[in-house]
């Protein structure tokens, strides 16, 4: 299967931790050219130097803070000034901390609806301005499980996530006529397989604050296989999607979750 993104120009967001470091290493093995917008440059710039050696066919970090238009707009103009273009645009930062609704500010809710939603609109908005006049362009939304379940401890998250989702059918079903797909992974718990895999601003920077090592096996024993995600199940979705082989594929939500969720 030709995956056709050798040479292409590939924007992640978040792309210095965890699922965001692995989609990124993934479409290094692709040979793509990689630009990782993060407020995290520090690990940022370890995750490019691994995708440098693992074959993309560049690579740099550009310190962004999704939730500020302006700084999304210098990113986008830095991938096109080094890599000519954007064909591939990966909206995966987000942030969530669990906890009941009940114990949760409104302060807390702009939080969550900045990262997680307004980040994906900046974004989104800068990557249609490039991929409009090429009549070409690929972008996949890291969204959650949450969105399409609902789950315990992740009321506005999931619900933030949710409109993700409907957001990115909209723009494909508006951008389809301009070669634009846009579609949708839901992630299950996915958890890094070492510390190095994440960085300080991470959700995971202390996975014990998120679930107790019981917590963990009870999540995996529940889901059909048996097994919580890792950061590579969410990447190899992602290139797919992405990539020329799902070239007829778009406004479609994909959990990648273990069983966790099955919407038919
Ligand atoms: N890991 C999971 O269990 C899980 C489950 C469901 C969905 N998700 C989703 O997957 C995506 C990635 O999650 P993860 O676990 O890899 O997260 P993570 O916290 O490990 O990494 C997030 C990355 O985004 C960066 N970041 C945070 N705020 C930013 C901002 N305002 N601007 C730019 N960069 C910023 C961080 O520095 C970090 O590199 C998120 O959208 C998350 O909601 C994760």
């Amino acid at each position: 299967m030709n995956l056709n993104l050798k040479g292409k120009s590939v924007l992640v967001t978040g792309g210095g931790s965890n699922i965001g470091r692995a989609i990124v290493l993934a479409f290094a093995e692709e040979g793509a050219n990689i630009t990782i917008g993060d407020i995290d440059t520090a690990q940022a710039a370890r995750v490019a130097d691994l995708a440098l050696a693992k074959g993309a066919a560049g690579a740099q970090v550009i310190k962004t803070d999704v939730t500020d238009f302006e700084q999304v707009k210098a990113m986008f103009a830095a991938a096109v000034d080094k890599f000519g273009t954007v064909d591939v645009l990966v909206n995966n930062v987000g942030w969530d901390k669990l906890m009941f609704f009940t114990e949760t500010t409104p302060e807390f809710w702009q939080k969550i609806i900045q990262i997680n939603y307004v980040g994906a609109l900046n974004c989104t908005r800068a990557a249609l301005d490039i991929m409009i006049p090429q009549n070409s362009g690929a972008i996949v939304a890291i969204s959650s499980d949450a969105s399409r379940q609902g789950e315990s401890r992740e009321a506005v998250y999931g619900g933030v996530k949710a409109a993700v989702n409907s957001f990115m059918k909209t723009i494909a079903k508006e951008n389809g006529r301009y070669g634009i797909r846009c579609n949708i992974v839901c992630p299950g718990v996915t958890v890094p397989e070492s510390g190095d895999e994440v960085g300080g601003a991470s959700m995971w920077s202390d996975p014990a604050g998120m679930f107790t090592p019981e917590q963990f096996d009870k999540i995996a024993k529940a889901l059909p296989l048996k097994k919580i995600g890792r950061p590579s199940d969410i990447a190899n979705a992602v290139v797919f999607l992405a990539s020329g082989a799902a070239g007829h594929i778009t406004g479609q939500v994909l959990s990648v979750s273990g069983g966790y969720s099955m919407i038919g």
